[in-house]
């Protein structure tokens, strides 16, 4: 790119000076050759501010030179000096600009994921999904596509450019050419709008969480069910967080992704409050397993964590969502346990392989009547 640009203005001087040089000193040509390598730049391209200055600075020159009769070795001087010293200012700052994306790139770098997403057989969606669960599989997509404000646009964006824009030294240095994208990578464009960093305690210890007491039928009023549903997916939204996947050219080529993770407690919904709220994985083990850790689910974490087999409740209800169903909600000596399904939605498939509809996960809840 730099040898095309150098090229270039090369051309520019020799036609230039030649045209100085001739009696007449031919205005017409001058003006058609800037003319045909602005146009090349573009070609380019890239909107070269480098060979744009030069046409901006030599031209003008050209014409008061020409204007106030001078000789054609000045203008030789004047148009050399002028070239240096946009090729001095444009590309130091297009150099520094060039380390700088070379810092984010170390920082933001390709990762693989394809060792970290096992496709496992248990979540392979065999079973006609319930009405619930078809629904609930639309608001999901509608409450993902809704948190992906213009920032998740911005920072994929910001990386994408970051690692495949074809060239940007030069280009952006005055901000011309990729000023025409919107998000310029940046440290804070990349960082914005991410979960923190901190893990979040879970209410209550493993040790405390009550088990089915036997009556099956839940207490849970029809409305309260609507209420838990929307809260259920908000939990998915909150711990997937779309802002977090980043640009994926593809599964071995991600850049920016951030690992799911909850960045606050699920509030209390009507009279419920979360004493535990757990993951059950189905992709990483043979069998099912429940994560065990003192935090809400954060898979950085949770890697490499200790599990446990599935509980007493957690069995029979798994079975049943991997048959098809959303939720399934039981009594328990002291409030209610849970177990809500996380299916793959459209925006999820790419990454993990899988289809619309598959069973990626399970949150297994603990909730308590507020006050007691
Ligand atoms: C950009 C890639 C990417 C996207 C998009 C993505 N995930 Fe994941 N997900 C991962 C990775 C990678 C893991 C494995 C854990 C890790 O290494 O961070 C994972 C793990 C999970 C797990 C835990 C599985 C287990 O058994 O431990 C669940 C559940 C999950 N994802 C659900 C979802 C859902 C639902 C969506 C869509 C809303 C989604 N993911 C979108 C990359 C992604």
């Amino acid at each position: 790119m730099l040898i095309l640009l150098l090229f270039l203005s090369m051309i520019l001087l020799v036609v230039v000076n030649h045209a100085a040089r001739r009696p007449g000193r031919p205005v017409g040509v001058v003006s058609a050759t800037g003319l045909v390598i602005l146009f090349l730049t573009f070609f380019a391209e890239v909107f070269a501010p480098l060979v744009v200055m030069q046409i901006f600075i030599v031209y003008p020159a050209f014409y008061i030179w020409r204007w106030s009769s001078g000789t054609p070795r000045q203008f030789l001087i004047i148009s050399v000096s002028v070239t240096v010293l946009v090729y001095g200012v444009i590309g130091r700052k297009g150099f520094e600009k060039e380390r700088e994306w070379a810092e984010l790139r170390e920082r933001y770098p390709y990762q693989s994921l394809e060792a970290r997403l096992p496709t496992s057989a248990m979540s392979l969606n065999k079973n006609k999904l319930s009405d619930d669960s078809e629904n609930q599989l639309e608001v999901l997509e509608e409450k993902i596509s809704t948190t992906q404000s213009l920032r998740f646009i911005y920072r994929r964006q910001a990386l994408a450019q970051l690692h495949e824009a074809k060239t940007i030294l030069f280009s952006d240095s005055m901000g011309f050419g990729i000023s025409r994208m919107r998000a310029r990578p940046s440290d804070t464009h990349i960082k914005a709008g991410l979960h923190p960093d901190v893990n979040i305690s879970q209410p209550a210890s493993l040790l405390e969480v009550p088990q089915p007491n036997g009556r099956s039928s839940p207490v849970l009023l029809r409305f309260e069910n609507e209420e838990l549903r929307e809260w259920h997916i908000k939990g998915i939204v909150d711990f997937t967080y779309p802002n977090a996947f980043g640009y994926m050219r593809d599964i071995r080529h991600v850049a920016g992704f951030e690992s799911h993770r909850f960045s606050e407690l699920p509030a209390p919904v009507l009279q419920w409050e979360v004493r535990r709220l757990d993951l059950a994985g189905l992709l990483t083990h043979e069998n099912p397993v429940v994560y065990v850790s003192e935090n809400l689910p954060c898979m950085d974490e949770l890697r490499g964590a200790p599990t446990r087999s599935l509980d007493e409740f957690e069995t029979p209800a798994l079975e049943k969502l991997r048959q098809g169903e959303h939720l399934q909600v039981v009594n328990s000596s002291e409030g209610v346990r849970m177990l809500g399904a996380i299916r793959c939605v459209k925006q999820c498939e790419e990454c993990h392989n899988s289809k619309r509809g598959d069973l990626l996960g399970a949150f297994s809840y603990t909730l308590r009547r507020i006050g007691k």
